[in-house]
Order: C-alpha cells, then sequence, then structure tokens
C-alpha cells in the first residue's frame, strides 16, 4: 500500500441518483482513493452542480466519458481510474472507452445490458491489460468473506443445497412515472434483458457462487411480470442445478410488498449450515446438527483474515453498506497497485460474464419454460 491516493473519475452519481454518491463515500472511506473529477450526469449544468457540491473544481466535472478522457488524459493529476455508476445501458460503452484508453475500471452491476455485450468486453479487459472489477457490494461485507472461508476449509463439509432470496416491495405499485430510478429499471431499452432479474437477480446468483465456491450449471426460470403494464420480469424464481448436482433455489422479487431489502443467503453442508441476511450482517449464523445454533459476529476474535480485512471497527460497532462498498474498493486500490491483498475476493471479468449469462439463460428458460444449462466460465 502506498501512501498516496490514487486519483478517481466517476461516471453517473448526478444530483437525486442512488449509488454515485454511495461509491464516492466508499472509495474515500480508507484514503485509498480522492474523487478527483466526472461525468456526473449528461446535462453539464447538472455535472458542475454535484461537482461544486463535492468539492470538485468546475473544470474537472465533464458531460460524458469522452469529455472526461480528453480533459483528463494530459493532466500530470488527471484521474487514474473510472467508476461506473450509471444506468446499465451506457456501461459497455463507458467501459470500452476507459479501458481502451488506459484506465483501471470499477464498474457497477450487472455489467453490461446485454450478454453481447458482456461477451464483447471480456477481451477487451484482457487486451487493455487495466484492473477491472465490479461492485457486487455484498461481497464487500466481512460475514460474507468469513463464510466463504469457512466452507472452503469445509466447516459445513459438501455443500448440499443453496438458499438465496432477495425480496424487495418498492416496485408493488407502478411508480415508474413519477420515479427515476424505477423508471429506467423498467425499461428494457435502459435496463436491458432482465427487470428484477438483472437487477437484483443477479446480487442473489454471485453471492450463492461467490461464498458456496459452486458454480451454478442449469436453471429454469418463472419470471412473472405481475404489476400490469410491466415490460420487464419484477418477480423472480429460479431453481438451479450448481456443480456436482447440487440443488440450489433463488427467488428475487420487488413485488414484494412491505419487504425492503432483506437479501438472505442459506448454505447447508453434510455437517451444518450457515446462514447470513443483510438485515443483520455483521451476523453470521451457524447451524449444527440436533438444533444447536451458534451466532458468530463482525470484529469477534478468531475470525477469517479475509473478514478482518472487510472490518475497521470493534465488534458491536455496526458496519454497514457504505463500508462494504469501501472494502471493494480498498481491494480496487490493491489490485491497481499491484498488492495480492485483495487474495481472489474482488469480482471482475468473470463475475460479470457468468450473471450476464446467467440473466440471458433465466430469461430464456422462463419463455421456453424449460430447464437450460448454463455456459461454463471459469472463475
Ligand atoms: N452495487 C449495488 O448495490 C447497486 C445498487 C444500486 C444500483 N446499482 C447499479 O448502479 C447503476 C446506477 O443505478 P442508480 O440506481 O444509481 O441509478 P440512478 O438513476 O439513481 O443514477 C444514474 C445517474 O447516472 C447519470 N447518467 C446517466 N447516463 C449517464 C452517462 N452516459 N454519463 C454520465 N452520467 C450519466 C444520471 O444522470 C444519474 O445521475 C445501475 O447499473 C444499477 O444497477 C448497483
Amino acid at each position: 500500500m502506498t501512501n498516496e491516493m490514487l486519483r478517481l473519475g466517476l461516471i453517473g452519481g448526478g444530483p437525486g441518483s442512488f449509488i454515485g454518491p454511495v461509491h464516492r463515500m466508499a472509495a474515500c472511506l480508507d484514503a485509498r482513493f480522492v474523487l478527483s473529477a466526472g461525468a456526473f450526469s449528461r446535462t453539464l449544468a447538472k455535472s458542475r452542480q454535484q461537482a461544486a457540491r463535492w468539492g470538485i473544481p468546475e473544470d474537472r466535472a465533464y458531460d460524458g466519458v469522452e469529455a472526461l478522457i480528453a480533459g483528463e488524459r494530459g493532466r500530470d493529476d488527471g484521474v487514474q481510474a473510472i467508476a461506473i455508476a450509471t444506468p446499465n445501458d451506457s456501461h459497455f460503452a463507458i467501459a470500452k472507452a476507459a479501458l481502451e484508453a488506459g484506465f483501471a475500471v470499477i464498474c457497477d452491476k450487472p455489467m453490461t445490458a446485454t450478454l453481447a455485450e458482456a461477451e464483447a468486453l471480456a477481451p477487451i479487459v484482457v487486451q487493455s491489460g487495466r484492473p477491472f472489477a465490479l461492485t457486487y457490494t455484498y461481497t464487500g461485507y466481512a460475514m460474507i468473506r468469513e463464510a466463504r472461508a469457512r466452507i472452503a476449509d469445509g466447516a459445513i463439509g459438501r455443500v448440499r443445497k443453496i438458499m438465496v432470496d432477495y425480496p424487495q416491495g418498492w416496485l408493488s405499485e407502478r411508480i415508474e412515472a413519477d420515479n427515476a430510478q424505477a423508471r429506467w429499471r423498467t425499461d428494457p431499452a435502459k435496463a436491458g434483458m432482465g427487470g428484477a432479474i438483472g437487477d437484483i437477480g443477479v446480487h442473489a446468483f454471485q453471492l450463492a457462487e461467490y461464498v458456496s465456491g459452486l458454480r451454478a450449471a442449469e436453471l429454469i426460470a418463472d419470471l412473472p411480470r405481475v404489476v400490469t403494464g410491466r415490460q420487464l420480469d419484477d418477480d423472480c424464481n429460479v431453481l438451479l442445478r450448481f456443480t456436482g448436482g447440487v440443488p440450489g433455489v433463488l427467488t428475487a422479487s420487488q413485488i414484494a410488498t412491505g419487504e425492503r431489502n432483506a437479501l438472505r443467503l442459506r448454505v447447508y453442508g453434510e455437517k451444518g449450515g450457515l446462514e447470513w441476511c443483510h438485515d443483520a450482517p455483521g451476523e453470521l449464523i451457524l447451524r449444527w446438527p440436533e438444533a444447536r445454533t451458534e451466532i458468530i459476529h463482525a470484529g469477534a476474535p478468531g475470525l477469517h483474515s479475509t473478514a478482518q480485512r472487510a472490518t475497521r471497527l470493534p465488534s458491536g460497532h455496526p458496519e454497514g453498506f457504505i463500508e462494504a462498498f469501501a472494502t471493494l474498493y480498498a481491494d480496487f486500490a490493491d489490485m491497481i497497485e499491484g498488492s495480492c491483498g485483495a487474495q481472489g475476493l474482488l469480482p471482475g471479468i468473470e463475475d460479470g460474464l457468468r450473471s450476464a449469462r446467467f440473466i440471458d439463460c433465466a430469461v430464456r428458460s422462463n419463455e421456453a419454460r424449460t430447464w437450460l444449462s448454463l455456459p461454463d466460465i471459469a472463475r
């Protein structure tokens, strides 16, 4: 780790946006990055408005990635990495432009709007030789990393069952006319091939593979559009078979009335089970035969080094979404600086490709009403 902060440019994150401001807070939390420039909006005035709020000089607020690259390239203090926090349909073009211009890239999920874009991006990442990461937020939680390490160490024995649920209720009504975030998420031209499956189903899918160490091989999906008039799924029900035939169930919904963001993962092995829920992200529940239950807490002594690395505060001092996101940025900084600190923990191009194939496969399975194989991609 060097003492010098890396200079970051952010695309997206304009006034009123959701995840761009989270990228800013997370990137800066551990003093590994400084937000130096951005194309926070496609409208220059809005981009400048956000820059002023964040103390960024007006001449480093741009109206698109092309302008940012042109403006930053020639500066001694120009940005070294670009973060992408725009709606899905622009991820591919921005990532391509940034990588080809020699920048490291950290992109929000889903990696691209279509499978074709994901498949086109993979060789661009390889040819660029630049660091490329994806902000699958939940992989930054200490207790997710603890769960992953325990399963890899054989603590629950051979995995036999995976259950992952991601219920939200915020799209229970047709709010898209008055809500910018709902509008693009329910528009196939902006969101891409999936609705809820692409927005939150991918988090659930990636998390199940990330923690279990298994890969999904087959699936059958039922992706209804529950709210009348929707063009994309708003509810996802997927049966999976992982490596070795291990069964899995994935549900994700944006019409689960009253639910907020209750992502929950349960993995069961021959010797025990474990459970993590976003409502209490600093806890990992371990289940043992004869109904014995154990709860372990973030920050407690004896946790795996990868969990300790994702913890900043003593046990009992809650860390949450921003800190998990910041862990991904710390891993990204290590990756840029060539340190091995992240130890393969940071999601990258393989996770992006696998998730794109998952969405594509689920959408096709829903249409065909049948099981389909998920083409393999090495993680
Ligand atoms: N990792 C997570 O947990 C997480 C959570 C929420 C959203 N996301 C992802 O983040 C992305 C953004 O989602 P959001 O909810 O923040 O959307 P949003 O609508 O709240 O914000 C998007 C911002 O991007 C700007 N923008 C759009 N196109 C642009 C362009 N070409 N150049 C510059 N700025 C542009 C908009 O003006 C807006 O400020 C999506 O891909 C979404 O799937 C990830």
